[in-house]
Protein backbone atom coordinates (compact mmCIF):
# COMPACT_ATOMS: atom_id res chain seq x y z
CA UNK A 1 0.00 0.00 0.00
CA UNK A 2 0.83 3.74 -0.76
CA UNK A 3 2.90 5.15 2.53
CA UNK A 4 1.66 7.75 4.33
CA UNK A 5 3.45 11.30 4.85
CA UNK A 6 5.68 10.72 8.14
CA UNK A 7 4.63 6.86 8.17
CA UNK A 8 6.97 4.07 7.56
CA UNK A 9 6.13 3.04 3.76
CA UNK A 10 8.33 4.88 0.91
CA UNK A 11 5.96 5.02 -1.80
CA UNK A 12 9.12 6.32 -3.68
CA UNK A 13 12.70 5.76 -3.56
CA UNK A 14 15.23 6.79 -6.30
CA UNK A 15 16.13 5.59 -9.63
CA UNK A 16 18.33 2.27 -9.74
CA UNK A 17 22.01 3.62 -10.37
CA UNK A 18 21.47 7.05 -8.54
CA UNK A 19 22.18 8.04 -5.44
CA UNK A 20 21.32 10.70 -3.03
CA UNK A 21 24.04 12.51 -1.25
CA UNK A 22 23.21 13.51 2.66
CA UNK A 23 24.84 15.89 4.50
CA UNK A 24 27.67 14.55 6.34
CA UNK A 25 28.64 13.04 3.10
CA UNK A 26 27.85 16.05 1.14
CA UNK A 27 30.34 17.98 2.48
CA UNK A 28 33.43 15.13 1.45
CA UNK A 29 32.05 16.03 -2.28
CA UNK A 30 32.17 20.12 -1.34
CA UNK A 31 35.93 19.19 -0.39
CA UNK A 32 36.62 17.25 -3.96
CA UNK A 33 34.90 20.12 -5.86
CA UNK A 34 36.83 22.85 -3.71
CA UNK A 35 40.14 20.74 -4.67
CA UNK A 36 39.39 20.56 -8.63
CA UNK A 37 38.27 24.38 -8.62
CA UNK A 38 41.33 24.91 -6.56
CA UNK A 39 44.26 23.34 -8.77
CA UNK A 40 42.17 24.24 -12.36
CA UNK A 41 42.94 28.25 -10.84
CA UNK A 42 46.68 26.98 -10.72
CA UNK A 43 46.83 25.64 -13.64
CA UNK A 44 45.09 28.55 -15.13
CA UNK A 45 41.39 26.82 -16.35
CA UNK A 46 38.65 28.14 -16.61
CA UNK A 47 35.28 27.09 -15.62
CA UNK A 48 32.09 26.39 -18.38
CA UNK A 49 29.02 25.44 -17.70
CA UNK A 50 26.63 23.73 -20.46
CA UNK A 51 23.27 22.11 -20.67
CA UNK A 52 22.78 18.41 -18.87
CA UNK A 53 20.92 17.73 -21.83
CA UNK A 54 21.76 18.16 -25.82
CA UNK A 55 20.45 17.17 -28.97
CA UNK A 56 20.81 13.58 -29.50
CA UNK A 57 22.72 13.86 -32.87
CA UNK A 58 25.53 15.91 -31.03
CA UNK A 59 26.96 12.65 -28.85
CA UNK A 60 25.84 10.36 -31.93
CA UNK A 61 28.53 12.12 -33.45
CA UNK A 62 30.66 13.37 -31.39
CA UNK A 63 31.25 10.14 -29.18
CA UNK A 64 30.86 7.53 -32.26
CA UNK A 65 27.71 5.71 -33.47
CA UNK A 66 29.82 2.29 -32.93
CA UNK A 67 30.56 2.91 -28.82
CA UNK A 68 28.69 1.45 -25.80
CA UNK A 69 27.84 4.62 -24.92
CA UNK A 70 25.31 5.40 -27.90
CA UNK A 71 24.15 2.11 -29.38
CA UNK A 72 23.39 1.53 -25.28
CA UNK A 73 23.56 3.51 -22.59
CA UNK A 74 22.27 6.96 -23.54
CA UNK A 75 19.06 8.17 -21.79
CA UNK A 76 17.37 10.12 -25.32
CA UNK A 77 13.82 10.68 -24.76
CA UNK A 78 11.73 13.08 -27.62
CA UNK A 79 10.68 16.40 -26.07
CA UNK A 80 6.96 18.30 -26.27
CA UNK A 81 8.21 19.35 -29.65
CA UNK A 82 9.07 15.80 -30.85
CA UNK A 83 13.43 16.73 -30.83
CA UNK A 84 15.00 13.62 -29.74
CA UNK A 85 16.95 15.15 -26.47
CA UNK A 86 19.59 13.35 -24.77
CA UNK A 87 21.06 13.65 -20.88
CA UNK A 88 24.88 13.93 -21.41
CA UNK A 89 26.28 10.63 -21.56
CA UNK A 90 30.11 12.75 -20.93
CA UNK A 91 31.03 16.29 -20.85
CA UNK A 92 33.83 16.64 -23.85
CA UNK A 93 30.82 16.70 -26.51
CA UNK A 94 28.61 19.47 -25.41
CA UNK A 95 31.85 21.62 -24.40
CA UNK A 96 32.93 20.87 -27.46
CA UNK A 97 29.56 22.20 -29.11
CA UNK A 98 29.87 25.14 -26.65
CA UNK A 99 33.31 26.06 -27.93
CA UNK A 100 32.14 26.27 -31.73
CA UNK A 101 29.30 27.60 -30.74
CA UNK A 102 30.09 30.49 -29.54
CA UNK A 103 33.31 31.09 -31.42
CA UNK A 104 35.59 30.70 -28.34
CA UNK A 105 38.47 29.44 -30.98
CA UNK A 106 38.32 32.91 -31.55
CA UNK A 107 40.07 33.38 -28.28
CA UNK A 108 44.00 34.24 -29.52
CA UNK A 109 45.19 31.89 -26.24
CA UNK A 110 44.65 28.69 -25.94
CA UNK A 111 40.97 28.19 -24.44
CA UNK A 112 41.59 26.12 -21.43
CA UNK A 113 38.34 24.87 -19.18
CA UNK A 114 37.12 22.77 -16.56
CA UNK A 115 33.48 21.58 -15.71
CA UNK A 116 31.90 19.72 -12.84
CA UNK A 117 29.03 17.91 -13.22
CA UNK A 118 26.43 15.33 -13.12
CA UNK A 119 26.70 12.46 -16.46
CA UNK A 120 24.54 9.92 -16.88
CA UNK A 121 24.96 6.43 -18.61
CA UNK A 122 22.56 3.40 -18.71
CA UNK A 123 24.87 0.86 -17.23
CA UNK A 124 24.47 -1.85 -15.37
CA UNK A 125 24.82 -0.62 -11.49
CA UNK A 126 27.39 -1.75 -9.63
CA UNK A 127 30.55 -0.10 -7.56
CA UNK A 128 31.92 2.75 -9.11
CA UNK A 129 29.57 1.99 -12.01
CA UNK A 130 26.12 4.63 -11.64
CA UNK A 131 23.78 5.70 -13.95
CA UNK A 132 24.12 9.00 -12.54
CA UNK A 133 27.70 10.30 -11.52
CA UNK A 134 29.71 12.63 -11.92
CA UNK A 135 33.06 13.82 -13.22
CA UNK A 136 35.49 16.56 -12.96
CA UNK A 137 36.24 17.21 -16.38
CA UNK A 138 38.83 19.65 -18.49
CA UNK A 139 39.17 20.30 -22.00
CA UNK A 140 41.95 22.50 -23.77
CA UNK A 141 41.64 23.97 -27.02
CA UNK A 142 43.73 25.33 -30.13
CA UNK A 143 46.98 23.87 -29.36
CA UNK A 144 48.39 20.48 -30.89
CA UNK A 145 51.34 21.18 -29.07
CA UNK A 146 52.37 17.65 -26.81
CA UNK A 147 52.68 19.95 -24.07
CA UNK A 148 49.59 20.44 -23.60
CA UNK A 149 48.99 16.74 -23.66
CA UNK A 150 51.38 16.69 -20.85
CA UNK A 151 49.90 19.88 -18.87
CA UNK A 152 46.17 17.74 -18.74
CA UNK A 153 47.77 14.48 -17.14
CA UNK A 154 50.04 16.23 -14.89
CA UNK A 155 46.22 17.74 -13.65
CA UNK A 156 44.68 14.71 -13.24
CA UNK A 157 47.70 13.13 -11.72
CA UNK A 158 48.10 16.07 -9.03
CA UNK A 159 44.67 16.20 -8.48
CA UNK A 160 44.86 12.76 -7.12
CA UNK A 161 47.78 13.66 -5.12
CA UNK A 162 46.69 16.68 -3.67
CA UNK A 163 43.79 14.83 -2.12
CA UNK A 164 45.61 12.16 -0.90
CA UNK A 165 45.29 9.24 -3.53
CA UNK A 166 48.80 8.21 -4.23
CA UNK A 167 48.97 5.20 -5.71
CA UNK A 168 47.65 6.29 -8.80
CA UNK A 169 49.11 4.47 -11.84
CA UNK A 170 49.00 6.44 -15.30
CA UNK A 171 48.80 4.55 -18.34
CA UNK A 172 49.31 6.30 -21.96
CA UNK A 173 49.31 5.18 -25.35
CA UNK A 174 48.86 7.04 -28.80
CA UNK A 175 46.08 5.77 -31.32
CA UNK A 176 47.53 8.01 -33.99
CA UNK A 177 45.40 9.81 -36.44
CA UNK A 178 42.81 8.62 -38.70
CA UNK A 179 45.49 7.93 -41.25
CA UNK A 180 47.40 5.74 -39.26
CA UNK A 181 44.60 3.92 -37.78
CA UNK A 182 43.64 2.89 -41.64
CA UNK A 183 46.70 0.83 -42.30
CA UNK A 184 46.04 -0.92 -38.40
CA UNK A 185 42.31 -1.03 -39.17
CA UNK A 186 42.71 -3.58 -42.00
CA UNK A 187 45.57 -5.74 -39.93
CA UNK A 188 42.76 -6.19 -36.99
CA UNK A 189 40.09 -6.94 -39.37
CA UNK A 190 42.68 -9.41 -40.91
CA UNK A 191 43.96 -10.63 -36.48
CA UNK A 192 39.88 -10.67 -36.17
CA UNK A 193 37.92 -12.46 -38.58
CA UNK A 194 38.89 -15.90 -38.21
CA UNK A 195 37.65 -15.56 -33.95
CA UNK A 196 34.01 -13.95 -35.42
CA UNK A 197 32.37 -16.73 -34.66
CA UNK A 198 33.44 -17.08 -31.27
CA UNK A 199 32.75 -13.26 -30.09
CA UNK A 200 30.05 -11.44 -29.15
CA UNK A 201 27.12 -9.76 -30.99
CA UNK A 202 28.62 -6.90 -30.22
CA UNK A 203 31.70 -7.82 -31.52
CA UNK A 204 30.54 -9.44 -34.49
CA UNK A 205 28.64 -6.39 -35.95
CA UNK A 206 31.40 -4.00 -34.87
CA UNK A 207 34.65 -6.27 -36.95
CA UNK A 208 34.00 -3.97 -40.12
CA UNK A 209 32.34 -1.25 -38.74
CA UNK A 210 34.93 -0.01 -35.85
CA UNK A 211 37.01 -2.96 -35.11
CA UNK A 212 39.06 -0.85 -32.66
CA UNK A 213 36.04 -0.51 -30.54
CA UNK A 214 36.21 -4.86 -30.68
CA UNK A 215 39.34 -4.17 -28.57
CA UNK A 216 37.61 -1.96 -25.58
CA UNK A 217 34.73 -5.35 -25.51
CA UNK A 218 33.87 -5.76 -22.10
CA UNK A 219 33.61 -9.44 -22.56
CA UNK A 220 35.56 -10.11 -25.08
CA UNK A 221 38.46 -7.83 -24.04
CA UNK A 222 41.38 -10.25 -22.70
CA UNK A 223 41.26 -12.69 -25.56
CA UNK A 224 43.29 -9.80 -27.72
CA UNK A 225 46.87 -9.99 -26.14
CA UNK A 226 48.58 -10.84 -29.10
CA UNK A 227 46.35 -8.41 -31.22
CA UNK A 228 48.30 -6.27 -33.90
CA UNK A 229 48.91 -3.00 -31.31
CA UNK A 230 48.65 0.44 -33.07
CA UNK A 231 51.96 1.40 -31.77
CA UNK A 232 53.19 -0.25 -34.87
CA UNK A 233 51.34 1.71 -37.21
CA UNK A 234 52.26 5.48 -36.25
CA UNK A 235 53.60 7.78 -39.21
CA UNK A 236 56.26 9.71 -37.74
CA UNK A 237 54.51 12.83 -36.90
CA UNK A 238 52.59 10.85 -34.28
CA UNK A 239 55.73 8.91 -33.04
CA UNK A 240 57.50 11.75 -31.99
CA UNK A 241 54.10 13.71 -30.53
CA UNK A 242 54.23 10.45 -28.55
CA UNK A 243 57.50 10.94 -27.60
CA UNK A 244 57.25 14.15 -26.56
CA UNK A 245 54.54 13.51 -24.37
CA UNK A 246 56.67 10.91 -22.47
CA UNK A 247 59.54 13.64 -22.32
CA UNK A 248 57.49 16.13 -20.31
CA UNK A 249 56.09 13.97 -18.18
CA UNK A 250 59.60 12.34 -17.31
CA UNK A 251 60.36 16.25 -17.31
CA UNK A 252 57.51 16.43 -14.50
CA UNK A 253 58.63 13.47 -12.69
CA UNK A 254 54.75 11.86 -13.56
CA UNK A 255 55.20 8.13 -13.42
CA UNK A 256 53.54 6.26 -16.51
CA UNK A 257 53.42 3.22 -18.18
CA UNK A 258 53.04 3.05 -21.88
CA UNK A 259 49.71 0.58 -22.86
CA UNK A 260 49.55 -0.01 -26.58
CA UNK A 261 46.39 -1.51 -26.02
CA UNK A 262 44.78 1.68 -24.26
CA UNK A 263 41.80 2.11 -26.40
CA UNK A 264 39.33 4.34 -24.77
CA UNK A 265 35.68 3.56 -25.09
CA UNK A 266 34.67 6.90 -27.35
CA UNK A 267 35.63 7.02 -31.01
CA UNK A 268 36.95 10.84 -30.99
CA UNK A 269 40.51 10.58 -29.82
CA UNK A 270 43.48 11.46 -32.02
CA UNK A 271 47.05 10.69 -30.51
CA UNK A 272 47.23 10.20 -26.83
CA UNK A 273 45.02 8.41 -25.26
CA UNK A 274 45.44 7.52 -21.08
CA UNK A 275 43.85 6.58 -17.93
CA UNK A 276 44.25 6.96 -14.44
CA UNK A 277 44.08 3.81 -12.37
CA UNK A 278 43.84 2.35 -9.00
CA UNK A 279 42.87 -0.45 -6.26
CA UNK A 280 39.82 -0.14 -4.36
CA UNK A 281 36.80 -0.46 -6.41
CA UNK A 282 36.35 -4.09 -6.43
CA UNK A 283 36.54 -4.93 -10.63
CA UNK A 284 36.84 -1.46 -11.58
CA UNK A 285 40.31 -0.23 -11.93
CA UNK A 286 40.20 3.06 -14.08
CA UNK A 287 39.29 5.85 -12.19
CA UNK A 288 40.09 8.78 -14.83
CA UNK A 289 40.67 8.70 -18.61
CA UNK A 290 41.03 11.66 -21.59
CA UNK A 291 43.20 11.90 -24.61
CA UNK A 292 43.45 14.12 -27.44
CA UNK A 293 40.83 15.01 -29.85
CA UNK A 294 42.17 16.96 -33.13
CA UNK A 295 39.52 16.36 -35.70
CA UNK A 296 36.28 16.78 -33.34
CA UNK A 297 35.67 20.28 -33.47
CA UNK A 298 35.57 20.13 -37.34
CA UNK A 299 33.23 17.16 -36.79
CA UNK A 300 30.80 18.86 -34.71
CA UNK A 301 30.67 22.21 -37.27
CA UNK A 302 33.25 24.66 -35.06
CA UNK A 303 36.34 25.89 -36.96
CA UNK A 304 38.74 22.78 -36.91
CA UNK A 305 40.92 22.99 -33.85
CA UNK A 306 42.83 20.49 -31.82
CA UNK A 307 41.77 19.98 -28.27
CA UNK A 308 42.70 17.51 -25.28
CA UNK A 309 41.31 16.68 -22.00
CA UNK A 310 40.68 14.48 -19.03
CA UNK A 311 37.30 13.32 -17.39
CA UNK A 312 37.48 12.09 -13.74
CA UNK A 313 35.10 10.23 -11.91
CA UNK A 314 34.04 11.69 -8.10
CA UNK A 315 31.95 8.39 -6.99
CA UNK A 316 35.42 6.43 -7.77
CA UNK A 317 37.83 8.70 -6.27
CA UNK A 318 35.45 8.33 -3.18
CA UNK A 319 35.34 5.03 -3.36
CA UNK A 320 39.04 5.07 -3.85
CA UNK A 321 39.75 7.45 -0.75
CA UNK A 322 37.42 5.16 1.51
CA UNK A 323 39.25 2.00 0.95
CA UNK A 324 42.12 3.34 1.33
CA UNK A 325 41.36 4.62 4.65
CA UNK A 326 41.93 8.28 3.77
CA UNK A 327 40.16 10.61 5.38
CA UNK A 328 37.91 13.19 3.80
CA UNK A 329 36.76 16.68 6.34
CA UNK A 330 33.46 16.16 6.96
CA UNK A 331 30.72 18.56 8.55
CA UNK A 332 32.40 22.05 9.45
CA UNK A 333 32.00 22.25 13.80
CA UNK A 334 30.07 25.03 14.62
CA UNK A 335 31.84 27.94 16.79
CA UNK A 336 28.77 28.65 19.17
CA UNK A 337 25.86 27.66 20.12
CA UNK A 338 23.35 29.86 22.02
CA UNK A 339 21.40 28.91 25.14
CA UNK A 340 18.85 31.29 26.34
CA UNK A 341 17.41 30.80 29.79
CA UNK A 342 13.94 32.30 29.91
CA UNK A 343 11.81 34.09 26.95
CA UNK A 344 13.42 37.35 27.56
CA UNK A 345 17.04 36.17 27.35
CA UNK A 346 15.58 34.09 24.43
CA UNK A 347 14.69 37.00 22.57
CA UNK A 348 18.04 38.67 23.15
CA UNK A 349 19.98 35.49 22.37
CA UNK A 350 17.44 35.83 18.33
CA UNK A 351 19.35 38.80 18.50
CA UNK A 352 23.22 37.78 19.27
CA UNK A 353 22.40 34.76 16.83
CA UNK A 354 22.02 37.22 14.05
CA UNK A 355 24.99 39.45 15.15
CA UNK A 356 27.29 36.37 15.51
CA UNK A 357 26.63 34.68 12.29
CA UNK A 358 26.59 38.50 10.72
CA UNK A 359 29.83 38.36 11.92
CA UNK A 360 31.58 35.26 10.31
CA UNK A 361 31.06 33.10 12.98
CA UNK A 362 29.06 29.68 12.32
CA UNK A 363 26.10 29.72 14.99
CA UNK A 364 23.06 27.94 15.95
CA UNK A 365 20.48 27.82 19.08
CA UNK A 366 17.67 25.42 20.32
CA UNK A 367 14.37 26.04 18.17
CA UNK A 368 12.08 23.27 20.17
CA UNK A 369 11.74 24.76 23.68
CA UNK A 370 14.55 22.26 25.07
CA UNK A 371 15.60 21.76 28.92
CA UNK A 372 19.00 22.88 29.18
CA UNK A 373 20.69 19.96 29.41
CA UNK A 374 19.10 18.35 26.16
CA UNK A 375 20.46 21.57 24.53
CA UNK A 376 23.92 20.82 26.06
CA UNK A 377 23.99 17.10 24.22
CA UNK A 378 22.98 19.03 20.69
CA UNK A 379 26.08 21.82 20.99
CA UNK A 380 28.43 18.43 21.44
CA UNK A 381 26.90 16.69 18.88
CA UNK A 382 27.39 20.22 16.51
CA UNK A 383 31.06 19.95 18.08
CA UNK A 384 30.56 23.72 18.84
CA UNK A 385 33.82 25.33 20.35
CA UNK A 386 31.68 27.27 22.59
CA UNK A 387 28.21 26.98 24.60
CA UNK A 388 27.42 30.76 25.28
CA UNK A 389 24.67 30.91 28.12
CA UNK A 390 22.72 34.30 28.66
CA UNK A 391 20.05 33.77 31.60
CA UNK A 392 18.50 36.53 33.61
CA UNK A 393 21.65 37.43 35.84
CA UNK A 394 23.46 38.03 32.75
CA UNK A 395 20.73 39.71 30.77
CA UNK A 396 20.79 42.27 33.69
CA UNK A 397 24.53 43.31 33.32
CA UNK A 398 25.24 42.99 29.82
CA UNK A 399 26.96 40.22 29.94
CA UNK A 400 27.24 36.43 28.66
CA UNK A 401 28.39 33.19 30.07
CA UNK A 402 30.52 31.55 27.70
CA UNK A 403 32.09 28.17 27.83
CA UNK A 404 34.83 26.25 25.72
CA UNK A 405 33.68 23.01 25.12
CA UNK A 406 37.12 21.27 24.60
CA UNK A 407 38.89 22.35 28.46
CA UNK A 408 35.23 22.99 30.66
CA UNK A 409 36.49 26.36 30.95
CA UNK A 410 34.14 28.90 31.84
CA UNK A 411 34.35 32.95 31.96
CA UNK A 412 31.59 35.47 31.64
CA UNK A 413 32.43 38.45 28.96
CA UNK A 414 30.29 41.47 28.12
CA UNK A 415 27.97 40.92 25.19
CA UNK A 416 30.35 43.64 23.10
CA UNK A 417 33.21 41.32 23.17
CA UNK A 418 32.01 37.93 22.69
CA UNK A 419 32.64 38.15 19.04
CA UNK A 420 36.18 38.83 19.35
CA UNK A 421 37.02 36.40 22.03
CA UNK A 422 35.06 33.61 20.39
CA UNK A 423 37.05 34.65 16.86
CA UNK A 424 40.11 34.80 19.54
P1 LIG B 1 35.17 8.09 -19.86
O1 LIG B 1 36.35 7.20 -19.77
O2 LIG B 1 33.97 7.55 -20.53
O3 LIG B 1 35.65 9.41 -20.57
O4 LIG B 1 34.74 8.55 -18.41
C1 LIG B 1 35.67 9.17 -17.56
C2 LIG B 1 35.50 8.71 -16.13
O5 LIG B 1 34.16 8.89 -15.70
C3 LIG B 1 35.75 7.22 -15.91
O6 LIG B 1 37.12 6.95 -15.80
C4 LIG B 1 35.03 7.01 -14.60
O7 LIG B 1 35.82 7.46 -13.52
C5 LIG B 1 33.84 7.91 -14.74
N1 LIG B 1 32.67 7.12 -15.17
C6 LIG B 1 32.32 6.78 -16.43
N2 LIG B 1 31.18 6.06 -16.43
C7 LIG B 1 30.79 5.95 -15.14
C8 LIG B 1 29.70 5.33 -14.47
N3 LIG B 1 28.72 4.72 -15.13
N4 LIG B 1 29.63 5.41 -13.12
C9 LIG B 1 30.59 6.06 -12.41
N5 LIG B 1 31.65 6.67 -12.99
C10 LIG B 1 31.76 6.61 -14.33
C11 LIG B 1 34.87 10.50 -20.83
O8 LIG B 1 33.77 10.64 -20.38
C12 LIG B 1 35.55 11.55 -21.65
N6 LIG B 1 34.61 12.65 -21.87
C13 LIG B 1 36.81 12.03 -20.97
C14 LIG B 1 37.51 13.07 -21.78
C15 LIG B 1 37.45 14.42 -21.61
N7 LIG B 1 38.27 12.87 -22.84
C16 LIG B 1 38.70 14.01 -23.31
N8 LIG B 1 38.19 14.95 -22.60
Amino acid sequence: MAGERGGQNHEFSKPKGTQDLLPGTVEKWQYLENKARDLCCRYHYQEIRTPIFENTELFQRGVGETTDIVEKEMYTFPDKGNRSMTLRPEGTAGVVRAYAENKLYADPDVTKLYYIGPMFRYEQPQAGRYRQFHQFGVEAFGSADPAVDAEVIALGYSFYKEIGLNSVRVEINSVGTAECRAAYRAKLVEYLTPMKAELCKDCNSRIDRNPMRVLDCKIDAHRFADAPTILEYLDEDCVNHFQAVQRYLKAMDIPFDINPRLVRGLDYYTHTAFEYKSEGIGAIDTIGGGGRYNGLVGEIGGQDQPGVGFGLGLERILLVLENQGVTVPGVEPLDVYFIGMGTEAEEAVIRLLYEARAAGLTAEKDYQSRKMKTQMKSADRFQARYVAILGEDELKTGTISLKRMDTGEQVTVPLAELVAHIKK
